[in-house]
């Protein structure tokens, strides 16, 4: 069996504007019923979690412009908020939100997951972050973002503060004893007194030991930087990789790098982005694909316009003729640039690809779409899949009421949940 979860990748911004199954986007702008609803979905299709990404700023680095992503509705809001919703709509599915590492304070951050962790009794993760666009930077009051490396070192440090905050309660720290009149035990709750390089905490967390202790924590970035934070850290690790032997080769570079930090490789769950495209016949969901393939060349601004986001350099100014230039020590996203020069001779070639995020190309009907999971999944050895896919009501009753019943008949994934926190199904299998 493997594990499944949704990366939404215009966290809590807009899904569908102007697109066909949009519903009523215009009137329903941060509306949060569409995220409500998706999460009962997900709920009912047995999905681990639901994972919602976040930035901080309207990007203008394409053509120095806001113009192109007001055009397109490039907006977020803060993803936080939405997890009690959620959690109110939902009992076992695990809820991700991002928080760039870079500028949430650590001990904001240990004590907000903290409460949400109570608030979903045990379901909440949190996706770690360095954030890239110097505008991102900018907005927290930073001169220009930090070099890409020493981001993650950063990352690292700040890891070790907020779980020190989160461990500042020992476990049975909570007496509650009215007869006594002790609500908690002194003895075990402890400062931190952290000192680091980048941050310091006096701690302890006000706050009470959660449900699962530590909230899971989240991790995607495939530099070797990002790697090393996610094996040394995370729970669980997104990652977009292309094919079925980049994939078998992720999951066992994430297994080693874990081994030297001391962890065993099962404590980590690594989940392979797709974008299935389906259909009730074969023909159907491959004209679907084409004619998604076709509105993604003819759409070379939106593709620039997100490279240019990627990077932070401006790919207005490049010829298109010409070949890519090497952006791999780019300060920005370094591994998504790295899959996207593999994609062809020419900066137009790259940048008129089809790019659905996707590990493994996935186009036909549910049933023979599950069939492909499950043979790419036992290949790589990887824990599961993330759906990257478009998000509009009808994207998510293809995967949770066409997909998912799909890949229960074939015993590929759960048909209920065993446990109430999200950690305890997350390391079930
Ligand atoms: C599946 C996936 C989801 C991501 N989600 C976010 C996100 O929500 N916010 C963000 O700032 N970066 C996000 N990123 C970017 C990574 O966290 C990372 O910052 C980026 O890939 C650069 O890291 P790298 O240079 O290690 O590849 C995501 C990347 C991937 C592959």
């Amino acid at each position: 069996m493997f594990h499944m979860g949704w990366f939404l990748g215009m966290g809590f911004g807009v899904y569908g504007w102007n697109q066909p199954w949009s519903g009523n986007v215009a009137s329903d702008i941060a509306n949060p019923q569409l995220f409500v609803d998706m999460a009962t979905s997900l709920e009912r299709a047995g999905f681990d979690y639901m994972m919602l990404e976040d930035s901080s700023v309207i990007p203008d680095i394409y053509g120095g412009s806001l113009e192109h992503s007001l055009k397109v509705g490039v907006v977020r809001h803060d993803p936080m908020p939405l997890v009690p919703l959620l959690a109110a709509a939902t009992s076992k599915l695990g809820i991700v939100a991002t928080a760039a590492t870079t500028f949430y304070p650590p001990f904001l951050a240990a004590r907000l997951m903290n409460t949400l962790d109570h608030i979903t009794k045990g379901r909440v993760g949190v996706n770690l972050v360095t954030a890239s666009p110097h505008a991102a930077a900018q907005n927290y009051g930073l001169d220009k973002h930090v070099e890409h490396d020493l981001r993650y070192e950063m990352a690292d440090e700040w890891v070790q503060v907020v779980k020190a905050l989160w461990d500042s309660w020992e476990p049975d720290a909570l007496i509650m004893d009215e007869e006594r009149g002790i609500f908690a035990d002194h003895n075990k709750v402890h400062r931190v007194d952290f000192e680091g390089q980048f941050y310091k905490s006096r701690g302890p967390l006000n706050t009470v030991p959660s449900p699962q202790g530590r909230p899971i924590i989240c991790q995607a970035g495939g530099s070797a930087a990002g790697r090393n934070f996610g094996a040394k850290h995370a729970d669980t690790i997104i990652a977009a990789v292309v094919g079925v032997e980049e994939m078998k080769a992720y999951r066992d570079d994430i297994s080693e790098r874990m081994i030297s930090f001391g962890r065993k490789p099962t404590d980590v769950k690594v989940l392979f982005l797709i974008s299935p495209i389906m259909g009730d016949t074969e023909g159907e969901a491959q004209a679907k694909a084409d004619r998604m393939a076709a509105a993604q060349a003819a759409n070379l601004e939106g593709n620039l316009a997100a490279m240019s986001y990627f990077t932070s350099m401006d790919f207005s100014k490049f010829d298109l003729d010409a070949p890519m230039p090497d952006l791999s020590k780019n300060n920005g996203h370094q591994s998504t640039m790295n899959d996207y020069a593999k994609s062809g001779p020419t900066l137009r070639e790259i940048a008129s690809k089809h790019r659905t995020v996707e590990s493994i190309p996935l186009v036909g009907t549910p049933e023979s779409v599950s069939v492909q999971m499950g043979e790419a999944m036992e290949y790589a050895g990887g824990d599961g899949f993330l759906i990257g896919s478009p998000v509009t009501r009808k994207s998510i009753t293809e995967v949770c009421d066409g997909l998912a019943p799909a890949l229960r008949r074939r015993g590929l994934i759960r048909s209920s949940y065993s446990y109430d926190h999200f950690r305890d199904n997350l390391l079930e299998f």
